[in-house]
């Protein structure tokens, strides 16, 4: 019998996983025991820590409802979600937008609207229109792309932080014309901080960093025959354009408020405009990291 210290311990764990039929299940937990033991060496891990830890994700579980999910803002917040959507951007084929984060606050029951509504029901805000196409990898429009989309009020707040669920603002899903064409109104974005009263809060707050995510309007963009994509479009000018909390600002996600676009489809409101770019499907893999909160519940062994 070899003896078990902190060195063999990590061959001892792996070797118990060996015989895991599915190839990618072993690979991932192979490489997560090695890492979280080589994480556990490095920083000395004490007993009273490892409680503390399990404490904190015992409380990030008890946190997440139907309606909220903590995990979720963990893994935003540490930097993970991010880094699985650059992951999953670099094996598109073909040009595409850059992926940026779901969140939290997706829902995918939001109401189906024609081209032009407003997505406003019962916030105020400036009213702004948002519109472009929807194009392929060369340029060509996508016929009746599925654009779906969400922001929260003039407050920072979406509809599910103030409202009972059965109350919808600000999301819509569209349908883009025979062009790939697209466009709704709805508010001009507005910053906000990240939920802080849970313990994903009291670890930001621990790290002293401020929690804000700088202003911004969320999008799920889908057609048959091409990878979803998840992404936001993030205000120029913000104060925390550079220091988003869970990292989900590049540069080719910035727009800019336009007060006199000619081009736009309504040009008495104020415009903002970008065209989605969606690589071919690839892999039959979502794009989505994350889900509407209330698809994750209820589903151990499902
Ligand atoms: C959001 O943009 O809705 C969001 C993303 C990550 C954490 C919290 C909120
Ligand atoms: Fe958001």
């Amino acid at each position: 019998m070899k003896a078990i210290n902190e060195y063999t311990i990590t061959d001892a764990a792996t070797e118990q996983m060996a015989g895991t039929p599915n190839p990618r299940l072993r690979e991932i937990m192979d490489s997560l025991v090695r890492h979280l033991h080589s994480f556990a060496r490095e920083v000395g891990l004490t007993p009273e820590e490892w409680l503390e830890g399990v404490r904190f994700l015992t409380a990030v579980g008890q946190k997440c409802t139907a309606y909220r999910q903590e995990f979720i803002l963990l893994s935003d917040t540490l930097g993970l979600s991010a880094l699985v959507n650059a992951l999953h951007d670099k094996r598109a084929r073909g040009a595409a937008t850059k992926s940026s984060l779901l969140g939290p606050f997706y829902r995918q029951d939001a109401p189906m609207m024609k081209l032009g509504d407003s997505i406003i029901s019962t916030s105020e805000g400036t009213e702004v229109v948002f519109y472009g196409t929807v194009i392929d990898s060369a340029g060509r429009g996508i016929p009746n792309a599925l654009v779906q989309v969400w922001e929260p009020d003039e407050t920072g707040n979406y509809d599910l932080q103030k409202h009972d669920p059965s109350v919808m603002d600000l999301r819509g899903r569209f349908h883009a014309d025979a062009e790939g064409r697209y466009y709704f109104r709805g508010v001009c974005p507005t910053g906000y901080m990240i939920p802080m009263d849970g313990p994903v809060g009291d670890m930001i707050r621990a790290q002293r960093r401020h929690g804000y995510r700088p202003a911004h309007i969320h999008f799920v963009i889908g057609a048959p025959g091409y990878r979803e994509l998840v992404t936001a479009l993030y205000v120029a000018g913000d104060p925390h354009i550079d220091s988003d909390t869970v990292f989900g600002v590049d540069e080719s996600l910035i727009v800019r408020l336009n007060r006199t676009d000619q081009e736009s489809p309504l040009p008495d409101l104020p415009s903002i405009h970008y065209d989605f770019q969606l690589a071919g499907a690839s892999d039959a893999m979502s794009g989505r990291v994350g889900a509407d909160p209330s698809q994750l519940t209820g589903r151990v062994g499902a």
